[in-house]
């Protein structure tokens, strides 16, 4: 990539992801269902002067996490990071979450939370302030992902560092998709209509299951999908309508709203769907066939816009303010969210990278070509944010019940609007 086109990119992610994500709202507090996780790397128990750290993060789908924790685990001997593998469903991890730190517990020190839940977290008290730390190791503010930070500043105060940076995009089989419509869909000049044409026609001719798979199953995700359909809920009555109309064609799956993430790159990666909506991540799936079992080449998948926009989503790295052990949490943060943990997430794992000079490195832009791709480069041209409230994960469920029940029975959309626009109205 040219010099200048990595600067422009760069200063494009910083304030589009900024402008679109969301601040530092206090949020409401929901407790729900029990911990649960598989913990990875126990195997060598913490033995002598080794001080374990317990990373509760969600399961992830490239090799990228794993490569982290064991680059920081293997550069000092002082501390011993294991993995408490939670689920990949974001509502259900912040259940998870909140059961724990709840009750004061300090079994986790590192916490990996969605960006549209930091600020409720440290509202609530759960997490640790981090700004002396940074500047006690000299860390700036704006080598930073901005819309990152910001999701994790709560009046006024930093609480997060960025795991990786999020946002929707399409992805489509350059094999299959003419060069006309492959450059359409990269300027990002097209609707979900002409997306629903293209899905049918080249499905069928090729005679390939799915057109367009996506995430419309009830959980976060679904929310995350209303939203790019009905333009940010400006369009709601039409969106969803479109959303209705997707679910019950033959070119989509018969239990797409059963789908989440995983289940649309499966689908994807194995050539049962010409497109797919997924965030960055999918293509490092693509790329470690040896891994994801993908078979589809990663040579012949390319990324676009989606019609109205990708939400801006990501992850974040707070302390638990009741761990017992801060020093090693910062130490542990401090790794993964700067240059060498973000080297490793970007190259082996394909994320955006959350420390802003990798996006100038070299090796970085050499190894992650999702970055270079100028269909990508538009997305992020073209963000959107979900509703912003002190109330998220209520608002939030409230949409996804409401439009699910709509797409399961075709019933109940004016019900489905006004939800919305009632749930959206409460926005600060
Ligand atoms: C991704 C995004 C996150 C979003 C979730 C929905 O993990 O990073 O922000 O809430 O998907 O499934």
């Amino acid at each position: 990539m040219k010099k200048w086109l990595s600067f422009l990119f760069a200063i494009a992610l910083m304030t589009l992801v900024l402008a679109a994500c969301g601040g530092d709202e206090e949020s409401s507090q929901e407790s729900g269902e029990e911990t649960s996780g598989e913990t990875e790397g126990s195997d060598s128990e913490s033995s002598g002067d080794v001080t374990t750290i317990t990373f509760a993060a969600q399961s992830d789908d490239t090799p990228a996490t794993k490569a982290a924790i064991e680059e920081f685990n293997n550069s000092q001997d002082q501390y011993k990071v294991e993995w408490t593998q939670m689920t990949n469903d974001s509502a259900q991890m912040h259940d998870q979450l909140l059961t724990s730190l709840s009750s004061e517990a300090g079994e986790y020190d590192v916490l990996s939370l969605d960006v549209v839940w930091a600020g409720e977290f440290a509202g609530a008290g759960y997490l640790e302030p981090i700004d002396m730390m940074m500047d006690d190791a000299g860390l700036k503010i704006d080598d930073f992902n901005a819309g990152s930070m910001k999701s994790g500043n709560y009046k006024g105060k930093q609480y997060t560092l960025p795991y990786f940076p999020d946002v929707g995009l399409l992805f489509f089989r350059s094999d299959i998709v003419s060069d006309e419509d492959a450059e359409k869909l990269i300027s990002g000049d097209y609707t979900y209509e002409e997306l629903g044409e293209m899905a049918e026609r080249y499905a069928s001719e090729n005679d390939i299951s799915n057109g367009f798979v996506y995430q419309s199953k009830q959980y976060e995700g679904l929310t995350v999908n209303a939203n790019e359909f009905t333009n940010q809920f400006e369009d709601v009555e039409s969106g969803l309508q479109t959303m209705y109309d997707f679910t019950t064609a033959d070119w989509t799956p018969d239990d797409i709203l059963n789908y989440a993430e995983g289940e649309a790159s499966t689908a994807f990666e194995n050539g049962n769907a010409v497109f797919e909506r997924n965030w960055p991540y999918i293509y490092g799936r693509l790329k470690n066939p040896e891994e994801s079992g993908a078979t589809v080449d990663v040579e012949n998948v390319e990324a676009a816009p989606l019609p109205n926009g990708g939400s801006v989503g990501g992850w974040l790295l707070g302390i638990n303010a009741n761990s017992d052990v801060k020093e090693g949490a910062w130490e542990f943060i401090q790794f993964l969210a700067g240059p060498d943990g973000q080297k490793i997430l970007s190259t082996e794992g394909s994320y955006l990278p959350g420390y802003n000079p990798l996006l100038e490195d070299q090796e970085v832009l050499d190894s992650n070509e999702l970055l270079n791709m100028e269909g990508f480069q538009n997305a992020l041209q073209s963000t959107i944010a979900r509703p912003v409230s002190a109330d998220y994960s209520e608002i939030s469920n409230e949409i996804q019940v409401a439009v699910h029940k709509y797409l399961s029975s075709g019933e109940g959309l004016d019900n489905a609007v006004q939800t919305i626009e009632d749930a959206t109205s409460e926005e600060e």
